[in-house]
């Protein structure tokens, strides 16, 4: 997984870890917990599809509602999770760190090689059911559009949620309606990561009419594909979720924490660990990767939400020398999109490494981290973008005289 990071995203060697390990460990608690459940009805003969589809309707029905369970035959005393067996838990990953500094690509770049439903969504949207806006429960529909409404497969899926510093409580006066609806947000959120069962009407494909939610037993459902305004029961207790976002400003809440001297510091494994490692570098460790629950807290989420966030993962900005590798290394690299570019029209595109080192300088005044770098690449292509195509130039450079 880190190695497939790698290519896409620069740095972010812990936060990579991190991830890697959490969708790891998914799968092997998905897998683990799945041999827990008690053997469904006999599926011999039954086409793999058709087998998806019982699956899903015995979801829609949850077996415990059947009428009959048809396999009487077999000794059923035991009871459905043996008592010596271990049921493992989620760690549900909350990922911080400046903007531009590649949350939302470590996110997307995971996507494309994750074997579970994924869906990832923006909390800005968001808002507490009743109110205008989007509602919570469209992150479970989406990973359910994900896996072609598969319900067994999204009760594995990962969910992403991006900028859910959004939802944070807010303390200033002026914000008081958005306060009532960063919490209630946060409840609802809650209550899916503590696991929860979700109603998800699919209203993409056109309604019938009726309602064929609880109409009878699973296997009655007539045949055909499914949808059709067809309501979906998710169990959440076993989908991981990643957060993320920016968290502005929660460096300045570590920052005076740690300078009380308050608990905390070297409280924990995770901080002892970091701090060590650090010990014997110049450089202080970035204070971010030194959360501790009581600043999120201290920041807007509500206790019980970050006590669902056991892991806390941070991404680092990114300084000059990340910078100029951001521009070049990456596959579909700044660099790379320009020359193939300039070469659709048969032109050469180089830069010196000053140039590049130049660019990156200019990003970094901006603060906003590699965001910035291709607006500052536009601008400086613009006249070589206008003027090359079609005339005799054959080779654009561009040295530090020019950025
Ligand atoms: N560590 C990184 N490695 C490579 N590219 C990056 C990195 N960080 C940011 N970028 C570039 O900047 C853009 C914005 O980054 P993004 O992941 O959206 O930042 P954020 O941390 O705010 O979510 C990305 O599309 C990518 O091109
Ligand atoms: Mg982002």
């Amino acid at each position: 997984i880190v190695k497939h990071l790698d290519e896409y995203v620069i740095g972010q060697a812990r936060a990579k870890k991190i991830l890697a390990v959490a969708v790891y460990n998914h799968y092997n608690r998905v897998r683990a917990n799945l041999s827990l459940e008690p053997p469904h009805e006999d599926t011999h003969g039954v086409s793999a599809d058709q087998e998806d589809r019982n699956q899903r309707r015995s979801w829609i029905n949850p077996p415990s509602e059947a009428p009959h369970k048809p396999n009487t035959d077999k000794p059923l005393a035991t009871p459905a999770i043996p008592e010596e067996k271990t049921v493992y838990e989620k760690s549900n990953v909350l990922l911080i760190g400046p903007t531009g500094s590649g949350k939302t690509l470590l996110a997307k770049t995971l996507a494309e090689i994750l074997k579970v439903p994924f869906s990832m969504s923006d909390a800005t949207p968001f808002t507490q059911a009743g109110y205008v806006g989007e509602d919570v429960e469209l992150v479970i529909q989406r990973l359910l559009q994900s896996c072609d409404y598969n319900v067994k497969k999204a009760e594995m899926g990962i969910v992403f949620i991006d900028e859910i510093d959004k939802i944070a409580r807010r303390s200033d006066v002026h914000s008081a309606s958005r306060d009532v609806s960063g919490e209630g947000v946060q409840q609802s959120l809650l209550r899916m990561l503590e696991g929860t069962t979700i109603h998800i009407t699919d209203k993409s494909s056109g309604g019938q009419g009726h309602g064929r939610r609880n109409t009878s037993s699973g296997s009655m459902y007539g045949q055909g594909p499914p949808g059709k305004g067809e309501t979906y029961t998710v169990d959440t207790s076993n989908i991981l979720f990643i957060l993320s976002g920016a968290f502005i400003g929660l460096e300045k809440t570590v920052q005076d924490r740690m300078a009380k001297g308050s608990i905390g510091f070297g409280a924990s494994l995770r901080t002892i660990g970091k701090d060590s490692s650090h010990a014997l570098q110049p450089n202080q460790p970035e204070p971010l990767s030194l959360v501790e629950p009581e600043d999120l807290v201290k920041y807007g989420l509500i206790p019980e939400f970050v006590g669902r966030l056991p892991v806390v993962a941070s991404v680092n900005s990114l300084n000059v020398d990340d910078l100029v590798k951001v521009l070049t290394e990456p596959k579909n690299s700044l660099v790379a999109q320009y020359k193939g570019l300039f070469e659709l029209s048969q032109i050469g595109l180089r830069f010196s490494k000053t140039a590049l080192k130049r660019v990156a300088e200019h990003a970094l005044e901006k603060k906003t981290g590699a965001r910035g770098l291709r607006r500052i690449m536009e601008s400086i292509l613009l006249e070589p973008m206008y003027d090359a195509p079609g005339s005799y130039i054959r080779q654009v450079v561009v040295d530090s005289k020019v950025v």
